[in-house]
């Protein structure tokens, strides 16, 4: 199944694995969108998942820079970098105008770029932050 929580994405920091499972719970429901594909309505639908995606992702952003900053990480500009990135492409789908016309290739997108996000980002980039905040002795 998509987007289920594995072992291998933990950081092993108790509040930004609860913030990155939460992440998964969001594609998850994208996911299962996507799945059934009844031709039934799903604009609704679809529209809660970009505000909790939005909100999520403002939270979460948010909270890891306090975090990194805080701690004098070095590589946080490229976090910076790569948070503004994802917050630019939810923007983007958040303000097109033909979600309800295009209700299946908007959850593809969103299902793309969150597998994108997740395989990228958390594994790569926030597992740096990890490791330094490991060898500092802070986790
Ligand atoms: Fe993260
Ligand atoms: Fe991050």
């Amino acid at each position: 199944m998509a987007f289920e929580w594995k072992e291998r994405y933990k950081l092993n920091i108790d509040e930004i694995d609860k913030q990155h499972r939460r992440l998964m719970d969001i594609g998850k429901k994208a996911y299962e969108i996507a799945v059934i594909d009844d031709g039934y309505d799903r604009y609704d639908e679809i529209l809660t998942i970009i505000d909790e995606l939005l909100e999520y992702t403002k939270y979460h952003f948010e909270y890891e820079e306090e975090m990194l900053k805080k701690y004098d990480y070095k590589h946080i500009h490229s976090q910076e970098e790569e948070h503004s990135f994802y917050v630019y492409k939810i923007d983007q789908v958040a303000s097109r105008e033909d979600i309800d016309d295009n209700q299946r290739k908007v959850i593809l997108e969103i299902i793309d770029f969150l597998s994108q996000w997740i395989s990228t980002h958390i594994m790569i980039s926030d597992r740096e932050y990890a490791v330094y905040l490991k060898e500092q002795g802070i986790i």
